[in-house]
């Protein structure tokens, strides 16, 4: 192992949040995570009210044994997959938000192997702690923080990963670009939840499951992706109820050349269709415009910038 616990910590937070680990109570080595929650908004209570007391693991443990039952599917088996999605993460830095019981850091330590890191964050310090008792080793660092104000540093981790917590979140965008700034350019994003597929909604099959939950009326919440997200993609798992995305963290807008000529009858170029539009003329002047282009073999698009030049 490279490195201690306390130290990763320090490396991964904010600056302004090492004080709460040089605080002798609350160090990582001695109750086996730091609790840095500060900013609560009203969703944020509601999901403590529902996950952070003594009742909730079982009830939560309930949910995920009827889920994995439903579907068929063996817990760990799939929640292996999902990271398995990830590509190699061998040595590599991850970020859990939203951790819940911590089933996914006994996956993640794994395949980081003894060289990375799994860092694990959720708002319920009951979780954390019980999270904490089960999956404790040098290179399995948690907090008790908000994943909509992440205490870790821009850029810091090489993958970030998300399960079942972000419908609940009280602002979607924001947890999404959250993720998005504490990962490093050329990293990866993998969050997911419920969302019955678009084209299971107007069956039995789909209605089942919106009507037992309205959460699966969810959509899958592509609008709130980073403009520079790159390798989208988006698959369905648990019987195509529950979406998982995918993207690159990418510092650049898609690539483009903006400037290429139509060749044929309109003409112009995606610049010149999008900032060069101009304003309305008479409807025979416009026929007029278009008869002169066919006559001379030109786009109407260049007809009108030869025009336009004389009398500039
Ligand atoms: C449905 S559980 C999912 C837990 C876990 N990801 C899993 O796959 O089992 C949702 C989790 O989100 C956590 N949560 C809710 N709001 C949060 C927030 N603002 N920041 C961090 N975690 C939050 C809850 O405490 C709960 O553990």
């Amino acid at each position: 192992m490279k490195t201690d616990r306390t130290f990763e910590l320090k490396q991964a937070l904010l600056n302004k949040y090492h004080s709460a680990i040089d605080s002798a109570a609350d160090t990582p080595g001695k109750s086996g995570f730091v609790d840095l929650t500060a900013n609560q908004s009203s969703s944020d209570k509601l999901n403590k009210a529902m996950y952070d007391n003594s009742q909730s693991v079982e009830i939560y443990r309930n949910f995920l044994n009827w889920l994995f039952g439903t579907f068929n599917v063996e817990e760990m088996d799939f929640r292996r997959d999902c990271f398995e999605r990830l590509g190699n993460i061998t040595g590599k830095k991850i970020l859990i938000t939203s951790c819940g019981l911590g089933e996914d850091i006994k996956v993640a330590a794994m395949l980081v192997g003894k060289d990375g890191f799994v860092h694990a964050q959720d708002l319920s310090r009951h979780f954390i702690s019980l999270a904490a008792d089960k999956y404790s080793a040098e290179n399995i660092v948690l907090t008790v923080s908000n994943a909509l104000d992440l205490p870790y540093k821009d850029g810091y981790f090489d993958a970030v990963f998300h399960f079942g917590g972000i419908n609940l979140f009280g602002d979607i965008g924001l947890a999404i670009s959250e993720m998005n700034r504490v990962c490093k350019v050329g990293g990866t994003i993998l969050f997911g939840d419920e969302s019955v597929a678009e084209h299971l909604r107007a069956d039995d099959y789909g209605k089942m499951f919106m009507e037992n939950n309205a959460l699966w009326q969810e959509k899958v919440p592509l609008e709130h992706l980073p403009l520079c997200a790159s390798d989208i993609s988006l698959s369905y798992v648990l019987g195509n109820c529950f979406y998982l995305i995918k993207f690159t963290k990418s510092d650049q807008l898609p690539y483009a050349d903006i400037d290429i000529e139509h060749v044929g009858y309109r003409g112009g170029s995606v610049r010149k269709r999008y900032f060069g539009k101009i304003e309305g003329i008479a409807p025979d002047l416009k026929n007029s415009l278009y008869e002169l282009a066919k006559k001379e073999g030109k786009s109407v698009s260049r007809i009108i910038e030869e025009l336009i030049k004389t009398r500039l």
